[in-house]
């Protein structure tokens, strides 16, 4: 059964395009198919105020993507640095079984693009 909130990101992903001069740019590649997904983070006065994502991936994996990236809207890059797939799943209330290597695509992204706006941007 797929929640109405999985229909919603399925339907019409949140925050699905690329940004222009981000501070932070994370890529992750799915091992087995390859897939490709780039998240994109800017920073203000130490929060996160925009995210976004783009790539080719499956509809796992761009779910996952449209949670994380509203997820992270208002929280420090370091905040950003902690959050789960389990994070991502909790929003959507649930994930029916899938393949479980694409769910954690769009957590891992935001990491990334948050350690990468760190490591520009020390101390
Ligand atoms: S099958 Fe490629 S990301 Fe899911």
């Amino acid at each position: 059964m797929v929640s109405d909130k999985i229909l919603e990101h399925l339907r019409q992903p949140h925050n699905m395009e690329k940004m222009k001069d981000p501070d932070g740019v994370g890529v992750v590649r799915e091992t087995i198919c390859e897939d490709e997904l780039k998240a994109y983070i800017k920073v203000r006065d130490g929060r996160v105020v925009d995210a976004s994502f783009e790539g080719f991936a499956c509809a796992a994996a761009l779910v996952t993507s449209s949670v994380a990236t509203d997820l992270v809207k208002g929280r420090t890059p370091e905040e950003v640095l902690a959050l789960t797939t389990d994070d991502v799943i909790k929003e959507l209330g649930s994930l029916p079984e899938t393949k479980s290597e694409c769910i954690h695509l769009g957590a891992e992204a935001v990491r990334r693009a948050a350690r990468d706006y760190l490591e520009k941007h020390p101390g």
